[in-house]
């Protein structure tokens, strides 16, 4: 299972790239707005961090024009992934980058169907909003195993990026799912690391550690 950092603030990037076990990064316009920086200065900064796929979002909304955006982000590095929209014409648009090589990640899916038309088009990603999905009283998870079990039917190559994490359980239960990729914040990265018993062991065997005779020979 690969793990991407969902956010485009180069700190977190900077820290979480640290730990070895991050393999790519997402954005979205709403990420890039929260850092109020230039998008290709943040998109170069990324690429340079980290050594994995990075998705930017085309915005069209027409296919043409997500087709023109989707050529320009993918000259910018050779891990760019470019994130289109689940709409008719994403899904027209995907069909036309899918030849030409370019990779896509389609995005604002929250049922399997969308999933299965993103898969026939071609994409190379999929993302599911599981969180979103919760939000409003729906089971996101179960979208994630249905779309596995649906791309399993048929061998789609796609792979499923469970996206909109809210939590580490969400984690747990896209690993459970054999989901192919979690995007998730940084705060929620953070939180996978910790357990009160590791807490606790730590303090006792650091306390017991103290009153060990430690010979200088
Ligand atoms: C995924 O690629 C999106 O950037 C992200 O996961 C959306 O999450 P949100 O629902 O927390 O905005």
């Amino acid at each position: 299972m690969k793990f991407y950092i969902d956010t485009a603030n180069i700190e977190e990037i900077k820290k979480a790239a640290r730990w070895g076990v991050i393999d790519g990064a997402t954005t979205n316009p709403t990420l890039m707005a929260k850092e109020g920086r230039d998008f290709s200065t943040v998109v170069k900064e990324i690429t340079a961090i980290l050594d994995g796929q990075l998705s930017v979002e085309a915005m069209g909304p027409e296919a043409e024009k997500l087709i023109k955006e989707a050529r320009e982000y993918a000259k910018m590095s050779k891990n760019i992934v470019i994130k289109i929209p689940m709409t008719q014409d994403g899904i027209q648009a995907v069909k036309t980058l899918s030849k030409e090589g370019i990779k896509t990640n389609v995005t604002l899916v929250f049922s399997p169907n969308q999933a299965l038309l993103a898969a026939k088009a071609g994409a190379t990603y999929v993302s599911p909003f599981i969180g979103r999905l919760d939000d409003i009283g729906h089971d996101g998870m179960q979208v994630i195993r249905d779309i596995m079990a649906i791309y399993k039917n048929y061998g789609f190559k796609t792979q499923v990026i469970v996206a909109s994490i809210r939590n580490p359980m969400h984690v747990t239960e896209a690993a459970k799912a054999g989901a192919d990729i979690a995007t998730v914040p940084y705060n929620v990265l953070e939180k996978m690391f910790t357990h009160a018993l590791t807490d606790k062991g730590l303090r006792m065997f650091s306390d017991d550690w103290a009153k060990v005779a430690k010979s200088s020979k």
